[in-house]
């Protein structure tokens, strides 16, 4: 009998799914279901950015491009970092991707050998640990704590490397997903230089870049050239199902990812590159940041009512679209919590045990990227639901 190899047995498919099928089956028996668990925005493509697509099928713009993705996209995207983060960085040095999983996957794959450890945030976003598990790394998880914006201090990170000499590399995310927070740009100096002296690769997903509320916005690249940045255009954008990512890594790297792109998946979209070369465009990006705008004022609305309501927010979000929210006030279990929210109130939620072990139990992820007027139901559900 033929058996799935070992790695793919590893991988294990997100909690939330499960409780989105039961979503779809309530929902064709005629239930009104509020999504509070999907991790894109709820906002359309701006038309700019489809009206470019539309010229470049027409004009049958769609061969392959370089592994590395079309020059005038890297060189928007090195422009558009000087205007809005005033990041220098050549377009050499960025690479192109099938969406930030495919950045994800190269950076990994050109730093990681079998067997090396890989130190990520616990909680974290879920895909990370099956990328090692791919690559035939161990995926080790750092517990972190809210009262420390979610970030490992120093002395757990030196902890971290006594105990796993293996480990090679070290994943961080700003603004996070599931939590929301922002590295301030003091604390990742801080642990740009811890890196260095123990020669651990440090990789920053700055894939929420842009949507971030009432905090000091830079990009990581501009605190050491030698971290390598994962960014997408699937959140600020507004592009999730256009597949399209970039990343930003140090020269040597260069060569090494344009090898691999060009054998795991030969290169990126096309039209979708073509596309996107509108997406800095002022139209564009003045509607992005109305967008941004809603973000934070549906984000600051949901964060008041949870907290009324009896859950815990040890730390506010300065980012993304998610709220972390502690519900042991009403459960033993968040997962149990989700799946009776989902069943006796309508609403659906992400449980915490999507993103990783430590107090999985207690936390549950809610996103805003919905509606006001449907944010504002699910609380009114929430509440009768928890009353
Ligand atoms: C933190 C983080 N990184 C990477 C991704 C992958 O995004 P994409 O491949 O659509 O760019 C996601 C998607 O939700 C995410 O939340």
């Amino acid at each position: 009998l033929i058996k799935p190899a070992k790695r793919a047995q590893l991988i294990q498919p997100f909690y939330v799914m499960d409780l989105l099928a039961q979503a779809k089956t309530l929902e064709a028996q005629g239930r009104s279901i509020i999504h509070l668990e999907v991790g894109e925005p709820d906002f359309p493509t701006p038309d700019t950015i489809k009206q470019e697509a539309i010229n470049a099928y027409q004009q049958d713009l769609t061969k392959y491009t370089a592994a590395t993705g079309m020059p005038e996209l890297r060189e928007a995207i090195s422009g558009f970092y000087a205007d809005k983060f005033r990041f220098s960085v050549s377009p050499e040095r960025i690479i192109v991707t099938p969406g930030a999983s495919g950045a994800l996957l190269l950076v990994l794959a050109s730093l990681l050998n079998a067997g090396d450890d890989l130190l990520l945030t616990d909680p974290g976003y879920p895909c990370n640990r099956n990328f090692a598990y791919l690559l035939n790394v161990n995926p080790v998880g750092l517990p972190v704590e809210a009262g420390n914006d979610f970030l490992p201090t120093l002395d757990e990170l030196n902890q971290a490397i006594e105990k796993n000499p293996n480990a090679r590399t070290l994943m961080l995310a700003s603004p996070s997903n599931p939590t929301g927070s922002v590295i301030r740009r003091d604390t990742l100096e801080s642990l740009a230089a811890w890196a260095k002296q123990h020669n651990i690769a440090l990789i920053v997903d700055e894939i929420y870049q842009g949507i971030t509320f009432d905090t000091e916005s830079y990009c990581a690249g501009s605190v050491d050239a030698d971290i390598f940045i994962i960014n997408s255009f699937s959140k600020y954008f507004c592009m999730s199902g256009w597949r399209l990512g970039w990343t930003v890594v140090p020269e040597g790297f260069v060569p090494v990812l344009d090898k691999l792109a060009q054998n795991i998946y030969l290169a990126a979209p096309t039209v979708a590159q073509i596309a996107a070369l509108k997406a800095f465009d002022k139209d564009v990006i003045e509607i992005l940041e109305q967008r941004r705008a809603l973000y934070q004022e549906r984000s600051e609305y949901l964060y008041q009512k949870l907290i009324e309501l009896g859950f815990r927010i040890p730390h506010k979000p300065q980012g993304a679209f998610y709220l972390y929210a502690d519900c042991s006030e009403f459960t033993q279990d968040s997962y149990d919590f989700c799946q009776r929210l989902l069943h006796e109130a309508g609403v659906a939620i992400t449980p915490g045990r999507d993103f990783g072990d430590y107090k999985q139990k207690e936390y549950v992820r809610l996103t805003c990227a919905n509606s006001m007027e449907n944010i504002e139901q699910a609380v009114e559900r929430i509440r009768d639901f928890i009353s």
